[in-house]
């Protein structure tokens, strides 16, 4: 703690994420709050950039454990690539810090084994943000499950589909090696498992999943190294100048020869090797069935979540702009879903009867729904929210939604035998 009674944070991975979800609100909202005492990146230049682009003058560690040493800090923010996140999560357990992991929390079977026992070594507040738990819909559902609005849950649609900008921007980085991200079920598909494991409020027991790379990598009719360079810029769908936005510039192009990472690389790439097609059915200790589906090339992107209980059904149904994705053509479309209206979320409530109540909560703002504001006061606030639907997700609860997503992709190595979830 700093004099001024300050929490001092350190965070690793200064990427998009790093350094607007966590870095420039220590430095603005959160000023009074907290001190940024140390960042560190694999790329170091990233870590400066990220200085240089939310105007802080935080100390750059070209190490993480010399960071720990030496800017002698309170709590850690991992927001590093999701293969990664294990390391720092241990390490920051191990040095008594209080530790606020993106999600996935990991990719691997022995990660979540080294996370478990570090996490039993630790009496500090450790958590996964898993943002998807604060929105207001979510929020809204979940207190109708506690009240027993719907009774008693017997089955779970979950729909995702990512269209062809936001969705594709996971075939352009890191994510599209599985040794990267565990593929889309872990690096997305966590953000859903975790919902419905916190609505569901049941441990998954076995799953059984089928799943396909169909449209991106391999199957593109021609391929490039990146958008920057490639002589099928102007025929191609996915083009993207990426870097005309000068923060993407300054954050990946401007450093890229220090570390390789091309921001633009095409999505056609024969090294892709995740799933863009998945469809995982997941049966829940307490018998709760789940059907979950995820594409990543949608003619548009959005949500549906539905919940079947004794006593009548939510629903939650959200349609998605997309024009702040790379390569968005959306802007330039008189009917897209922005101009027409349809970015829009809704819940309602169905009774056995056939009638229905609108829940619909009010819109917040903010990104991501409004609930990374709310996962920022969460982490970052002197002043902590109330936690009366048990929003907050702890190391285990990121354990839960990755285990669902490992025994999917498991599933699909084995052509869809049913997989054991849980493990020790
Ligand atoms: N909760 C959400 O809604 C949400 C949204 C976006 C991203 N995320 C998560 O945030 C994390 C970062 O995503 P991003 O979009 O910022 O990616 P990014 O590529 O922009 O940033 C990742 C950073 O990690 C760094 N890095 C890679 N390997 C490293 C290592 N071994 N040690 C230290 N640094 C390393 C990279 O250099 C890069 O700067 C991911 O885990 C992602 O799933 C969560």
């Amino acid at each position: 703690m700093s004099e001024s009674g300050k929490r001092r944070f350190v965070v690793a991975g200064t990427g998009t994420r790093g350094t607007a979800m966590w870095i420039q609100p220590m430095l603005e909202r959160f000023a009074d709050d907290v001190e940024p005492v140390g960042l560190f990146d694999i790329n170091p230049g990233r870590a400066r950039a990220c200085n240089k682009l939310t105007g802080g003058n935080i100390p750059v560690y070209e190490s993480f454990d010399e960071m720990l040493e030496k800017a002698q800090p309170d709590a850690l923010v991992v927001a590093t690539t999701d293969a990664t996140h294990a390391e720092y999560v241990v390490k920051g357990a191990a040095a008594g810090l209080s530790v606020y992991c993106e999600k996935p929390l990991c990719t691997s079977l022995n990660q979540v084994k080294a996370i478990r026992a570090a996490r039993s070594k630790s009496d500090k507040p450790m958590l996964v943000t898993h943002n998807m738990r604060y929105y207001a819909a979510a929020e809204t559902m979940k207190r109708e499950i506690m009240n027993g609005r719907i009774g008693e849950i017997k089955h779970v649609i979950f729909i995702e589909t990512l269209d062809r900008f936001h969705g594709a921007d996971y075939f352009r980085r890191w994510h599209r090696e599985i040794k990267n991200s565990g593929g889309l079920l872990v690096q997305k598909g966590s953000h859903h498992f975790d919902l419905v494991n916190w609505m569901v409020g049941s441990k998954a027991k076995t799953a059984v999943a089928q799943g396909s790379l169909s449209f991106y990598g391999k199957n593109g009719p021609f391929r490039g190294e990146r958008c920057s360079n490639c002589s099928h810029a102007k025929e191609c769908f996915f083009y993207a100048d990426l870097f005309a936005k000068s923060g993407t510039k300054t954050l990946f192009n401007d450093i890229e020869q220090i570390d390789g990472y091309y921001r633009d690389r095409c999505v056609f790439g024969n090294e892709i090797d995740i799933y863009d097609t998945m469809n995982v059915t997941v049966q829940y200790e307490n018998g709760v069935h789940l059907a979950y589906s995820l594409i990543a090339y949608a003619s548009y992107e959005g949500m549906r979540f539905m919940i079947e209980g004794t006593k009548g059904r939510l629903e939650w149904t959200a349609v998605h702009g997309t024009s702040w994705a790379p390569g968005s053509k959306e802007r330039d479309n008189a009917t897209g879903l922005e101009q027409s209206g349809d970015n829009v979320e809704n819940l309602v409530y169905f009774d056995p009867y056939h009638v229905k109540t609108n829940l619909t909560p009010e819109s917040r703002d903010g990104s991501h729904g409004g609930a990374d504001p709310m996962v920022q006061q969460l982490v970052y606030g002197r002043i902590q929210p109330e936690d009366q639907l048990g929003q907050k997700a702890e190391l285990e609860d990121g354990i839960q939604a990755v285990l669902i997503a490992l025994a999917a992709n498991k599933s699909i190595e084995l052509n869809g035998q049913p997989v054991t979830v849980q493990t020790d």
